[in-house]
């Protein structure tokens, strides 16, 4: 049994004192282009990676919800008819439950214990690798019978009503959808999804997380996404067939939002090329020519910090930092911004003296300490065989 396996099994024992029915896996992820436009209804090309969730699980007779999470050593005890928003991370699974009992599938009371090596706060979705890693545990402890693409729903749904966050549906399509060496390339608009083999000979996916998550994260999405909306419905008054930026082409929005307003203009012109890069980037992909993918990185990178303002000194130092290093073939900061981590394409062999210079210089720079990991893509959400 994996290491990870046998602590999540060990912990459920000592919290609930008998086995566990079942186990599920769900990862983290990493997205490579296409960042802040799955809830603009363009194309992203996440992965499911080597770092996840656990989640043991039985089932209770007295209706009641008993968690209890390994990370923050702490029980959260519930009973299923008085289900609420709770600012801690108990959230993500009762809102879950919520929807399901919303949807009117039918659970009852359950124990779960928590555990897993996904960094929380790091923009590599821990919340969707939660909410995913529950969705798919109930759905096999109670027999609901509920297909993959309905459960990335109902992950995105507790998302958005059990912790305020208007998320879109890249995460916890990526958890669940994961593909061992393959990027999804997921359109937004349709969900239709294809998988790409992700090979890069010589090179490795290397996150550096800033280790700060900077408080305005979830005002400030929740903010960029009703301004994409307005820049929509500008472009509507005159163009009746555009439903979401997907849809806008950049003749539009010098002519319908440019003179009204130069901060939306500004989130949307990023948005616009960023669908157009990602469509680019999945080209040089398909062409092997990581090289050309990794300076899309970069372009990515400035727009998120200069047109769609998202990123934050840390993030932005340490593109900077690899922006001239020949060894490092593209890097931008990842996920919903303000703090997280940064993804970089790296050469193999240049890793290790790449992440001592940068732990060094972030320390004198920032006076914050740096963490640095390979990630490398795995399967997505599953139940695991003890
Ligand atoms: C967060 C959200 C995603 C997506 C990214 C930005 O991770 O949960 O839906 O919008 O930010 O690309």
């Amino acid at each position: 049994m994996n290491i990870a396996v046998k602590n999540v099994v060990d912990t459920f024992n000592d919290q609930f004192l008998h086995k566990a029915s079942l186990i599920v896996r769900s990862p983290g992820r990493v997205n490579i282009i296409g960042e802040h436009v799955d809830y603009n209804e363009g194309f992203v090309l996440p992965a499911a990676i080597d770092k996840a969730i656990y989640v043991a699980v039985s089932k209770r007779t007295d209706g009641q919800i008993n968690l209890y999470s390994v990370d923050f050593k702490e029980k959260f005890e519930v009973a299923i008819a008085d289900i609420e928003p709770t600012k801690t991370w108990a959230t993500y699974i009762l809102g879950v439950a919520d929807q399901l009992i919303k949807r009117g599938y039918k659970i009852g009371g359950f124990n779960l214990a928590l555990d897993g090596d996904v960094p929380i706060g790091a923009g590599l979705s821990s919340s969707a690798a939660v909410e995913c890693a529950t969705v798919l545990a109930l759905n096999n402890l109670f027999e609901l019978g509920i297909d993959k693409m309905e459960m990335v729903r109902i992950a995105q749904k507790a998302e958005h009503s059990f912790s305020g966050v208007m998320c879109g549906i890249m995460d916890m399509f990526a958890s669940m959808f994961g593909k061992k060496d393959h990027v999804i390339k997921l359109d937004c608009k349709t969900l239709a999804y294809e998988y790409k083999p992700f090979v890069l000979h010589g090179y490795k996916i290397v996150l550096l997380n800033t280790n700060v998550e900077h408080s305005l994260a979830s005002s400030a999405y929740n903010e960029r996404r009703s301004q994409c909306e307005q820049g929509v419905a500008w472009v509507k008054a005159h163009h009746p067939e555009v439903n979401s930026l997907r849809d806008v082409s950049m003749e539009m929005l010098e002519k319908q939002v440019a003179p009204k307003d130069a901060i939306i203009y500004n989130r949307c012109k990023y948005v616009v090329e960023e669908i157009q890069r990602l469509l680019n980037g999945c080209k040089d992909l398909e062409a092997g020519d990581i090289a050309a993918l990794g300076k899309k990185m970069f372009a990515t990178h400035d727009g998120l910090s200069k047109l769609y303002e998202v990123s934050c000194r840390e993030a932005d130092w340490l593109v900077e930092q690899v922006k001239n290093n020949p060894d490092v073939l593209g890097a931008r900061m990842m996920g919903g911004g303000f703090g997280g981590c940064t993804i970089n394409i790296v050469k193999d062999a240049a890793i290790p003296k790449l992440v001592e210079k940068l732990t060094n210089g972030y320390k004198e720079k920032m006076g914050l300490n740096l963490s640095a990991y390979i990630a490398n893509i795995e399967n997505g959400t599953e139940e695991v065989v003890i």
